[in-house]
């Protein structure tokens, strides 16, 4: 008997709502999933004055899993509602491994001069509930000329230990045999020692695997650079923010990028990197891969790898084809780049 996992779904505001979609069909023609969506939005907001109910956190926690779009509305400038859905949900499920992988699925689609799929391979693991996401911090005489505002970076032993070691697992479970952490020591002395430090204890444990230490600095250059050298990169939230945008571009846009929130064992959430891109909202024009490769890690992370391989053959499948939106240089619609994925599902 196939699986059923019951799953939470936030298409949430702009080009969010139209990938989620694409998406969706995607799920239902692999099976094994039954889905419940929940209208929290910008939209909601308004209309409400709630972002999510006070029992929200709580729901989410009831389901096997949650797909979510984007959060993100130009009528909510403060993004209040997106701090309480996307980054409430991180730190209250505690999904402390936010994992974004970036692999190249076309040498056409790569920025790069001479650049291949060998090149473009790698997975970052960003940690996901600490850093300057944390909000400690305040403003002393705000709107004045000697305003003065504070946002604390909070760094734990708990919580960098905890992402390192998710890094090394992750390579050693999956055959690979470089892991790259990446700080900013030499200027942030207090906070990231102790990334230095919880990265030597750890990777002194794995002997089998290559650790080697970047500055975020260098990291950035050399993932323009010479991104074949990277298998597994493990750093902070902020920064972790950062490279996998860098990340989405070397996969030929922001559009083909998954990402999980995962906290192992736990209801984890899935969301494509990119965000709710008001300028393209309505017009159906966003690219629905990186929202169908996150169902399709959702699917992976639950165990259920070969549907979770079933649908990333068919977005190949479509991409090669050139069956894709004009991001990635195609012709096709939202919806027409989702059925042409759809159609290739074996
Ligand atoms: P964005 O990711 O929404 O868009 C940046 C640009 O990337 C777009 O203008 C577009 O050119 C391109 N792009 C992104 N997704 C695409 C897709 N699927 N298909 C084709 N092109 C795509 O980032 P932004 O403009 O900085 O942010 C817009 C809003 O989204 C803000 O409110 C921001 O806070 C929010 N945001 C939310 C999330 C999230 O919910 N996970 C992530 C990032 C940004
Ligand atoms: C992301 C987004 C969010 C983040 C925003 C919307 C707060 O950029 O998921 O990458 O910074 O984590
Ligand atoms: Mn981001």
């Amino acid at each position: 008997m196939q699986a059923m996992h019951r799953i939470a779904v936030i298409p949430g505001d702009g080009i969010g709502r139209e990938v989620i979609a694409e998406a969706m069909k995607i799920l239902d023609a692999v099976g094994g999933v039954e889905a419940e969506t929940l209208p929290w939005s910008a939209e909601h907001y308004l209309a409400t004055g709630e972002t999510l109910p006070p029992d929200g956190y709580a729901r989410l926690r009831a389901f096997d899993a949650i797909l979510i779009g984007a959060l993100g509305d130009p009528r909510v400038p403060d993004n209040r509602h997106a701090r309480d859905i996307l980054l409430g949900t991180r730190f209250e499920l505690d999904l402390y491994v936010n994992q974004r992988p970036v692999r190249l699925l076309d040498d056409r689609l790569c920025p790069l001069k001479q650049r291949t799929r060998t090149d473009v391979n790698f997975v970052v693991f960003r940690e996901n509930t600490e850093g300057v996401y944390v909000g400690v911090g305040g403003r002393f005489k705000p709107g004045t000329p000697d305003e003065i505002a504070v946002q604390e970076e909070i760094n734990t032993y708990k919580g960098v230990h905890r992402i390192v070691r998710h890094a090394f697992d992750h390579a050693r479970g999956h055959g690979l045999r470089r892991v790259c952490m990446a700080d900013k020591s030499n200027a942030m002395a207090q906070g990231h020692a102790l990334w230095q430090r919880v990265f030597t204890e750890v990777r002194a444990e794995y002997p089998d695997i290559e650790a080697s230490h970047l500055y975020i600095d260098a990291l950035a250059m050399f993932l323009v650079q010479n991104p074949g050298q990277f298998e597994v990169i493990v750093t902070n939230n902020l920064f972790g923010d950062i490279i996998t945008d860098i990340g989405g571009a070397l996969q030929g846009g922001l559009g083909m990028a998954a990402s999980g929130n995962i906290h192992p064992g736990r209801t984890s959430m899935f969301e494509p990197v990119h965000g709710s891109a008001p300028p393209l909202a309505g017009k159906s024009v966003a690219n629905p891969i990186g929202a169908i490769l996150s169902a399709a890690l959702m699917l992976e992370t639950l165990g259920r790898h070969d549907d979770a391989v079933r649908i990333e053959r068919a977005v190949e499948g479509a991409v090669h084809a050139g069956e894709v939106t004009r991001d990635v240089g195609g012709t096709y619609s939202t919806v027409e780049a989702g059925a042409a994925i759809l159609r290739r599902l074996r």
